[in-house]
């Protein structure tokens, strides 16, 4: 992808309120669910990110007729079941539009043909594969379970699947093929992750078991149940609300406030380890909206201190590590993050990037196989040098992470590869513009 670079200035406090984008994770189960139900679900502050839209284009090539209303309005007529695509499923650069509609997809007597840009296609799809073969799926792939990938579904038998990995991706696809399976679909999960997809199963209709044990958590889910459509109300997403946050941490003087961030547990993992950190963050005005918790966040600029993350926090806040990661930059004292191997598989290799660019920008730092250590660097105010031409390897979160640090460094960051942003956070340096940082 052809992409002037983009750079951050150091410069004045950060000032403002502002509201987050829509909710990723939630946007695309919504347009999933509102093309597997029948009749009518209407969407108010979805995400227009590309791989959103690119999950909405899927689902018109699924056979829903998908409608954008208005800004963050949209429309989805389902018909209760996928037809056919005509045409390759290009899901771009996201991993969670395409394990999910795959694990939608499963449950029809269908061929559909996925693929998806240069970092999808190196992404491990054999987590999806395997229980989805085990269902009844057949499929053919490249090498190691790499896209593109044709998949046949239909005739599933319900599994009860433990999680390998702690993947809110792989138990949503096994939850979604579970729908169109005879017999009761069990997915064990060690660890919790995100749980928008049971939320959201209940807000269709379905009825989902949810029970904790000693082996972990177990959601339960019988095939067969008719799924409608539904008003779904999409909250801010916190891991965008991050870098914002975050910018106000680092750049002294400054007051930020981020308005209707989700708060669900389950992804609030960042503001716990911020706050251990000793960061001023504040929460009020805390409402529910569309079955989550939300609030308003507002971050002061604080003096950080560098602490252990435990791992087991890890499924809360594994797209915020790189945004963490530059926290702890200006921290005093060394931030250890552990247990995050999973960060190695996603839109790029996150922890070898982080180390590269906190590196590039004079940060101490150290890459572990499945770890960071990131020695703080707080002398003052401006002690981290910047000045790097950060590499993002197309990866969104290791763009806008970097050009945070940018915003408190004794000299500019520039990243190559914005472009990338608008796939999560489309306005990001408008939004930032408007706090008074300077990006551009
Ligand atoms: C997501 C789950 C996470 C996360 C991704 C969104 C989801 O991926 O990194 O950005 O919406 O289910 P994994 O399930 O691979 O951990």
């Amino acid at each position: 992808m052809a992409d002037a670079g983009l750079t951050a200035r150091p410069g004045g406090p950060l000032r403002g309120r502002v509201r987050a984008p829509g909710d990723k994770s939630i946007s695309h189960r919504a347009l999933i669910l509102g093309a597997l139900a029948e009749g009518e679900t209407r969407i108010e502050g979805l995400l227009e990110g590309e791989d959103v839209l690119r999950t909405a284009e899927a689902m018109a090539l699924f056979g829903a007729t998908v409608t954008r209303e208005g800004e963050g309005r949209w429309r989805v007529q389902g018909h209760g079941r996928f037809l056919e695509p005509e045409a390759v499923v290009d899901c771009g650069n996201s991993g969670t539009g395409v394990r999910l509609i795959m694990g939608a997809t499963a449950g029809f007597d269908l061929i559909a043909c996925f693929t998806g840009d240069q970092s999808l296609r190196g992404r491990p799809m054999m987590r999806i594969l395997r229980p989805l073969s085990q269902m009844g799926a057949t499929y053919l792939c490249r090498e190691a379970g790499r896209l593109p990938l044709a998949l046949k579904g239909g005739g599933l038998s319900a599994i009860a699947y433990r999680l390998p990995e702690p993947s809110a991706q792989v138990k949503s696809a096994v939850l979604l093929a579970g729908v169109h399976a005879a017999g009761v679909t069990e997915v064990i999960e060690p660890e919790a992750t995100r749980d928008h997809t049971e939320r959201m199963l209940r807000a269709f209709g379905a009825e989902v078991d949810v029970a904790d044990a000693a082996d972990g958590r177990h959601i339960r889910l019988a095939g067969g149940q008719r799924l409608v459509g539904a008003a779904i109300r999409v909250p801010g997403d916190p891991s965008s609300a991050a870098f914002p946050l975050v910018a106000a941490l680092i750049t002294p003087g400054s007051v930020v406030t981020v308005e209707g961030v989700l708060l669900n547990p389950l992804r609030a993992g960042l503001f716990v380890t911020l706050q251990e950190m000793g960061a001023d963050l504040a929460i009020a005005n805390v409402r529910e909206e569309g079955g989550e918790q939300v609030g308003d966040v507002t971050a002061r600029h604080s003096a950080l201190k560098g602490v252990e993350v435990p791992a087991e926090r890890a499924p809360s806040m594994i797209d915020e590590y790189p945004i963490l990661a530059v926290a702890a930059a200006y921290a005093e004292g060394a931030t250890h993050m552990r247990g995050i191997g999973e960060l190695r598989v996603k839109e790029s290799d996150r922890i070898a990037m982080m180390a590269a660019g906190l590196a590039a920008c004079g940060v101490g730092v150290e890459e572990e196989p499945e770890g960071l250590v990131v020695a703080g660097t707080a002398r003052g105010n401006h002690a981290v040098a910047g000045g790097g031409l950060v590499r993002t390897h197309g990866d969104h979160r290791i763009a806008m992470s970097h050009l945070i640090l940018g915003l408190g460094a004794e000299k500019a960051v520039a990243v190559d590869e914005p472009g990338m942003i608008a796939t999560s956070f489309p306005g990001f340096g408008e939004l930032m513009a408007g706090l008074g940082a300077e990006i551009g």
